[in-house]
């Protein structure tokens, strides 16, 4: 049997939280597991400079560390934005859970080669609950500039919210907390914590069988209203893997969306290496759009990566790239290692599949409806005129070096075909 000496000061300090008040919900241990500030997962990865959870030596790859055209793509819609808001002369975009940063810093850079008038107006700030060593940003989101014009952004920003989990029992809604049993954490279930959880489920409940899981994400409405306190005017891009509620509540997602990763390995149990491996949800994107409406924005669409990128334009990134290898301008390797982190953005079995889901406040000029954005329903592409960035010219150091042996950035088949999360992230797929 485990004694309590083996276990880490986390696990003590959950211990004893329930030795004396119960068991906990899935939420507060999540966000313990997650966000203690001594021993949660993203603190302890982010300490120390050079350790961050994404990358080779990390537990996850994601679309900016895949490559730097993603936030090039971001950036031709961002001035796209800009212009149809009618090229104020300031353009603040707020990146919510920004992580490393290299999204802000790959946008920045493509603003400032590809785009001076905009780059002029821009004023890019990271944030996230965890920053990294050593960085100045905001880490509190209720110190976030107020009233802006602009943009909110996120990449895998929700997916990272603590989540209540609920299991279907005797056809009611119950709710799975968390307990320490005979020397190690288990799973109790019980009466919900929150009428929310049950409400959210109920009225799939005749639909879902007996022993049925999922999650509940109640603090999608705090984010709501700190993107809401943030931006006065314009845009929220919402990067993330996830679903309309229907479709995340389906039956045959029997046992949830929840997910851990640690070293790129995939995992559902979360009650193991608490504060060493990363845990996600899907997201729940009708929840998502219901409590941006609250606030009175409203949803211009939700295309896939695929969709999105493919609009604004990534197929003219491929072509130019591949033109410059054929004219000799890039010796092929190079080529090849772009094309495969390019391709990688729009994989229809991996990144490609994420949502990018669009909403907007105030964003008509003078009383006139608000104009189409080319990443929502297509037309002429953004990227026509503008070169492509290349893995060899991301100037950003940190940026290089988790890229260095991205696997999706090498073009490599073995190495990619290792690294199969995002194929298992989906496999509950019918
Ligand atoms: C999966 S990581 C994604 C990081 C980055 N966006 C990327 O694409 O690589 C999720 C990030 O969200 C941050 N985070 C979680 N909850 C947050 C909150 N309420 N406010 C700000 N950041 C948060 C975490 O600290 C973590 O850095």
């Amino acid at each position: 049997m485990t004694t309590p000496q083996s276990h880490s000061p986390l696990e003590l300090r959950l211990i004893d939280h329930i030795n004396r008040y119960g068991p906990v919900t899935f939420e507060a241990f999540m966000d313990a597991a997650l966000y203690d500030e001594q021993h949660g997962y993203y603190p302890r990865r982010r300490r120390s400079a050079g350790s961050t959870p994404v990358g080779t030596d990390g537990d996850y790859f994601t679309s900016p560390s895949s490559h730097p055209a993603f936030g090039a793509l971001l950036a031709l819609q961002l001035e796209e934005m800009w212009r149809c808001l009618g090229s104020p002369g300031e353009f603040v975009v707020v990146e919510m859970g920004a992580g490393d940063g290299v999204l802000g810093s790959d946008i920045s850079e493509y603003v400032e080669r590809e785009l001076p008038e905009f780059a002029r107006a821009i004023l890019y700030s990271s944030t996230d609950l965890v920053p990294p060593a050593g960085s100045e940003w905001v880490g509190d989101n209720s110190r976030l500039p107020v009233g802006v014009t602009g943009c909110v952004i996120s990449n895998e920003l929700l997916d990272a919210h603590a989540v209540n989990r609920f299991i279907v029992q005797g056809g009611e809604v119950k709710e799975i907390f968390v307990d320490y049993r005979d020397g190690q954490f288990v799973e109790a279930v019980g009466d919900v914590s929150d009428p929310e959880v049950a409400a959210r489920v109920e009225p799939f409940l005749g639909l879902l069988p007996e022993s049925y899981r999922g999650e509940v994400n109640l603090r999608l409405g705090y984010w709501s209203d700190s993107v809401s306190a943030t931006l006065e005017r314009g845009y929220v891009i919402t990067i993330d893997y996830g679903y309309d509620r229907p479709e995340l509540y389906k039956p045959a997602r029997i046992d949830g969306s929840l997910r851990c990763y640690y070293q790129h390995t995939f995992g559902q149990n979360p009650l193991k290496r608490i504060g060493r491996q990363d845990i996600t949800a899907h997201v729940d994107f009708t929840a998502v759009d219901h409590v941006l409406m609250v606030n009175r924005f409203e949803r211009l669409g939700k295309p896939s990566q695929q969709e999105f990128l493919s609009n604004v334009g990534i197929d003219g990134f491929l072509d130019e790239i591949s033109e410059r290898a054929s004219r000799g301008d890039m010796p092929r390797s190079e080529s090849e290692e772009d094309l495969a982190g390019i391709g990688s953005l729009i994989n229809p079995e991996g990144l490609g599949r994420f949502r990018v889901a669009v909403h907007s406040r105030w964003v008509g000029v003078d009383g006139e409806a608000a104009l189409p954005l080319t990443g929502v329903g297509g037309g002429v592409a953004l990227t026509s005129g503008h070169r492509a960035p290349t893995l060899n010219s991301a100037s950003a150091g940190h940026a290089r070096l988790l890229r260095a042996s991205n696997p999706f950035s090498q073009g490599s088949s073995a190495q990619a075909g290792d690294l199969s999360t995002w194929e298992q992230l989906f496999s509950d797929e019918t």
